[in-house]
Order: structure tokens, then sequence, then C-alpha cells
């Protein structure tokens, strides 16, 4: 049988735990002996969205309780793929914050006793940091400095980073997330939630010369900084709306229309921001982030615009654009092969906002 990589290497094995919001998730990471690249051993995933699709938004309460029904089972799950036994685990790594404070003290209250337990130290991860390194994970990572373009349900954000844990905010929203416009005007046009993947899907029927009659605002488009907004798109559908109800016209066709048309006034301010970001840094590689990552228009949109610039684009395998525990275990190995020193088991504290420069 094949020694495990930790024993005949001596290579750290980090087991990282996410459950900030409604995806619990468990998973192994180590560095690959020949190449020091990081490895994901086994991970393992439930996601609520069936759950909370019923009340058209994550309910606080209900997550916290299912994140405590499904992590032992997906420990084990994970262990088993990646067939090694807790005793092999080097560090616990947790996501510490941002998001709920129920759903995070559940993940952080697991990994610290089981920590504890097994006497191995501690990594309390910044849910950001997670995504953001989450593409080192993927065939063709990308080398350091880097933009990433951090678009999640909670945050928008464009950074510079230096090397792990050396970030930069270049620029945010001012009001709502570039997932959060998504879903928002994804409920206006009576889709399920999470509103991006619906949302997206419906655009994809839409009837091109009809989506060109729609008029959308880009907001903050030439602003000349790197911040963005997003709340006025939404008010913005919501006019088109109703306008189109009152007009009896608000059929399939007008529906899956207005979808594209607020998909393409998104990706459009993300994109021109994001090559505006690498122009500013004399960067030329622009990683990109978080569960609207997984945009297929989005993705192939950048790709178009940073090839045009000579820069490269990198995104995380698409099963890793939305929370997952092998971003968490990733961040933690990473913070643990570059010198942080991990924290004893025992008492915790999570923090619901929390700004990645701090981290
Ligand atoms: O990173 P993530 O899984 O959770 C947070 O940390 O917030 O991101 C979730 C967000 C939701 O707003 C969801 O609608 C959006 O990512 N999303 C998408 C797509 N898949 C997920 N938005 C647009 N297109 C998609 N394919
Ligand atoms: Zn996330």
């Amino acid at each position: 049988m094949d020694q495990p990589v930790s024993s005949a290497r001596k290579l750290p094995i980090v087991l990282g735990v996410e459950s900030s919001c409604d995806e619990t998730g468990v998973a192994l990471v180590t560095l690959d002996p020949d190449t020091g690249a990081p490895r994901l051993l086994g991970q393992a995933l439930h996601t609520q969205v069936a759950m909370h699709a019923a009340y058209g938004g994550v309910v606080p309460e209900l997550a916290s309780r299912d994140h405590i029904r499904r992590v032992v089972p997906l420990l084990r799950q994970a262990l088993a793929e990646a067939s090694i036994s807790l005793a092999e685990v080097d560090a616990i790594a947790y996501t510490a914050g941002p998001g709920l404070a129920g759903a995070l003290l559940v993940g952080s209250a697991f990994a610290e006793a089981l920590a504890f337990a097994l006497e191995k130290p501690v990594l309390p991860v910044h849910h950001l940091e997670g995504h953001l390194l989450s593409p080192l994970l993927a065939s063709t990572p990308p080398e350091f400095p880097f933009v990433a373009l951090l678009v999640s349900g909670g945050h928008t954000q464009l950074m510079r980073v230096t090397k792990v844990g050396e970030y930069e905010l270049l620029g945010e929203t001012l009001d709502d997330a570039a997932g959060e416009a998504f879903d928002k005007t994804a409920k206006l046009l009576g889709l399920g939630y999470p509103g991006g993947p619906a949302l997206s899907k419906l655009a994809e029927t839409a009837e091109p010369g009809l989506v060109a009659e729609i008029k959308l605002p880009r907001p903050m488009l030439h602003s000349g900084d790197l911040e963005f907004s997003f709340a006025g798109l939404k008010t913005a559908v919501l006019t088109k709306v109703k306008a189109a109800q009152a007009e009896g016209v608000l059929n399939e066709a007008m529906r899956a229309a207005l979808a594209a048309a607020v998909e393409q006034a998104i990706i459009d301010v993300l994109v021109a921001k994001s090559v505006q970001a690498l122009k500013q840094t004399g960067l030329s590689r622009l990683v990109v982030a978080g569960g609207v990552g997984a945009n297929r228009h989005l993705r192939e949109t950048l790709v178009t615009a940073c090839k045009r610039r000579k820069a490269e684009v990198y995104f995380p395998e698409l099963d890793l654009c939305t929370d997952n525990g092998a971003m968490i275990a990733l961040a933690g190995l990473l913070r643990l092969v570059g010198g942080a020193t991990p924290k004893t088991a025992g008492g915790f504290s999570v923090k619901p906002r929390w700004p990645l420069i701090d981290a």
C-alpha cells in the first residue's frame, strides 16, 4: 500500500472547516511532495440551498442548526476520501469570519474542540482569504503578485495580493455586493434562491434583440476609481418589471431578456473595473474568486478582456468557487508553511464583521 504523504515526507496535513453561511464544508489539504504545490486530499460539502429555498433566503438559525447536524458526517466522509485518519492531521483551520455569527460559532466550536481533543493547533481563517487563494488549488495556479476580484454574496472587492497574508484593498462596493445584485434582481423576476445561478440560466434563453432594447445603468462605470455600487441596479430593474407588468408584456421572453440585461450590466462593471485595476497596479495576473466567479458569461468576458491586455486570468475550479472547506484548509496550510504561529486549541472568538486587510 502507498504510504500516506504525511509520513513519507512529513508534509503538513491541514483539516479545514467552513460554516460561515449556508454551506458546511470539511476538507484536507497538504503539499505535493514533488512540486511543493498545495494539493487537495479529500473534501466533503453539504449545501443548505434546498432548505432555505422555501424562505427565499438564508434563515440564520436554521443554518446554524444544520451545520451542527452535518459537520461530523462530513468530517468522516472527507477523511475516508483522503484515506487518512484524524491522527495524521497536523492542524485544524476554520472560518472565524466574516459571516453569520451563529453559523461561524458552530464551525469554530467544532474545530476548537476537535483540536483540543487531538492536541493539535488551530488556525482561524478569514473566509475571503480562503476565496482569493482558492485558485492555487487549480491545475494551473497563478503566481504572486496578482489582482484579485472577490465577488461573493456579501462582498465585491478588488485587492492587490503580493503574497499570502499581504493584501491591499484597491476598491469595493459602497452598497450591495455583485452576488446580492444577482440575488435581489432574480427575486424581482420571480426566480428562486439563490438567484445568481437561476438568473444566469434564464439569461441564456434570452433573445438578443429584446435584450438590446432594455437600457440599464452601469453604476460607477466611469467613476475613475475602483469602487462599485449595485443598489441602483435593483431599483432600475424594479421599474422595468413594473412597466412590463403594466403593459402586460412580462412574459417568459421578457423575463429572460431582463435577466440577460441585468447580468450584462453587472458583468460590464466588474470587467471594466478589473481591467482598470490591472492598469493601475501594473500587474498582469487577475484572479477571480467567490460565488459569482462561477458565472460562465463573466468568465468568458474576463478571458477576452484579459487576452486583449496580454494579461492572464485565473479561476478556481468550478466546485471551489462557492463556499467550501478546501479553501479554508488551503488558507490555513499556506499560513502555516509561511511561518504563522498557530493558536493553541481552546476558547474561540468569531468575527462576523472582519476586514480582510486586518487578517
Ligand atoms: O462565495 P459564495 O458561495 O458565498 C458567499 O461567501 O457569499 O457566493 C454566493 C453568491 C450568491 O449571491 C450567488 O447568487 C452567487 O454567488 N452565484 C452566482 C452564480 N453562482 C453563485 N452568481 C451569478 N452566476 C452564477 N453562476
Ligand atoms: Zn464565500
